[in-house]
């Protein structure tokens, strides 16, 4: 039998659970002329959650991860070469010779799609400019289209001048949603909250939540009932992950291969013993390199405190290390600051 936990990838069908709501919220953009912006920390599910309401809608659709993105080219090629799935080649074919810049176009025979080459140039932006107007061209009224940007906070680490160009050319468009993605809570609201950036307020903000504990516990029980106090051990799980759907799935994927095995005895507590020796060397490397006050924080966000309520370090010295730690990921804030990953949480307390 499979082991039914999945972690670290995109999850579908059987390992996807809930977001009941979260898919209607972006169902609604989908059916109007808006946009939409999705920020959560890292492993939450945006990328999974999109993924299932693309697949729902039955529209056209095209997916970019600007993390793998390295240069403007780079960027309007990738794009071509989605456009090329979803379109027909012959349609295209005459479309593109009116680019300002022929790009270069082959078939792959591994993969029969079609492969795009754009030399470097000097004003990358008519490039950039081409493959948009291409893509208004192409999506109608009774075929509209989806243009998802994963890892949007990367986009200035591909050009500094791309976020501005890129808002010229698609506030103009009609008949296509974009959607962006993005991690790092404090670059993202940079790009869509500050009043000085090109894309202030440009869609509908969804803040995603870790999984309600309700809907995540039926979804371990389910695939735990095997186990005679299943119902314990589901809630020993979410009580020590938080309901974090990465971390959550990475437990209960370990405790499912206990209960295979017949060691039943302090599951949970086993299971997370067995994740901490892998990590423990990691946990120490990463510790060192953290400064007294992120390691004072640290611990004192461990024991479920409050930053703030931290005394002995100054309230702006406090602010601007959660600041750092937020971006970098070890800390994360939902209702509260939190120590992102509970296995680092717990190595901090047990040391
Ligand atoms: N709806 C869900 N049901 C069950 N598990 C989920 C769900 N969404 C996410 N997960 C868990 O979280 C993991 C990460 O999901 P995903 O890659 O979609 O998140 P992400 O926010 O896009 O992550 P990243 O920030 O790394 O891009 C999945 O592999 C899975 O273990
Ligand atoms: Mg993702």
């Amino acid at each position: 039998m499979m082991n039914p936990f999945k972690f670290g990838t995109i999850v579908e069908s059987s390992f996807f659970t809930d977001r009941r709501i979260e898919l209607q919220q972006i169902k609604s953009v989908l059916n109007s002329e808006n946009h939409l912006i999705l920020i959560s920390p890292r492993r939450f599910g945006k990328t999974s959650l999109v993924v299932k309401a693309l697949q729902e809608s039955e529209r056209k659709h095209i997916m970019i991860n600007l993390q793998s993105v390295v240069s403007v080219e780079d960027f309007a090629s990738r794009l071509l070469k989605e456009v090329f799935k979803i379109y027909k080649f012959e349609k295209l074919k005459y479309m593109i010779k009116n680019f300002r810049v022929v790009p270069t176009l082959s078939i792959n025979p591994m993969t029969d799609g079609v492969d795009v080459a754009i030399q470097p140039m000097v004003d990358s932006r008519v490039m950039i400019e081409d493959v948009f107007s291409l893509l208004q061209m192409l999506a109608t009224e009774n075929d509209r289209l989806i243009v998802v940007f994963d890892e949007f906070q990367e986009i200035k680490a591909i050009d500094k001048n791309l976020d501005r160009v890129l808002r010229s050319i698609i506030q103009l468009h009609k008949n296509i949603n974009y959607l962006f993605l993005g991690s790092q809570e404090s670059m993202m609201r940079e790009i869509f909250e500050k009043k000085k950036s090109p894309f202030f307020h440009f869609g509908q903000l969804l803040n995603l939540d870790k999984i309600p504990y309700e809907d995540f516990k039926l979804y371990l029980y389910d695939r735990l009932s095997f186990m005679d106090d299943a119902d314990r051990v589901c809630d020993e799980i979410l009580d020590f992950t938080k309901c974090h759907p990465y971390y959550t799935q990475q437990l209960a994927s370990q405790v499912w291969e206990k209960g295979k095995n017949g060691e039943m005895e302090n599951i949970v507590e086993e299971a997370i013993n067995r994740l901490l020796e892998f990590h423990d060397l990691n946990f120490e490397r990463i510790w060192l390199n953290f400064n007294n006050t992120d390691k004072r924080i640290l611990i004192w966000l461990a024991n479920n405190n409050k930053p703030y309520t931290l005394l002995g370090i100054a309230q702006s010295t406090i602010s601007s290390s959660l600041k750092r730690m937020l971006k970098d990921g070890y800390v994360i804030k939902t209702t509260e600051y939190e120590v992102e990953d509970p296995f680092f949480r717990n190595w901090i307390l047990s040391r």
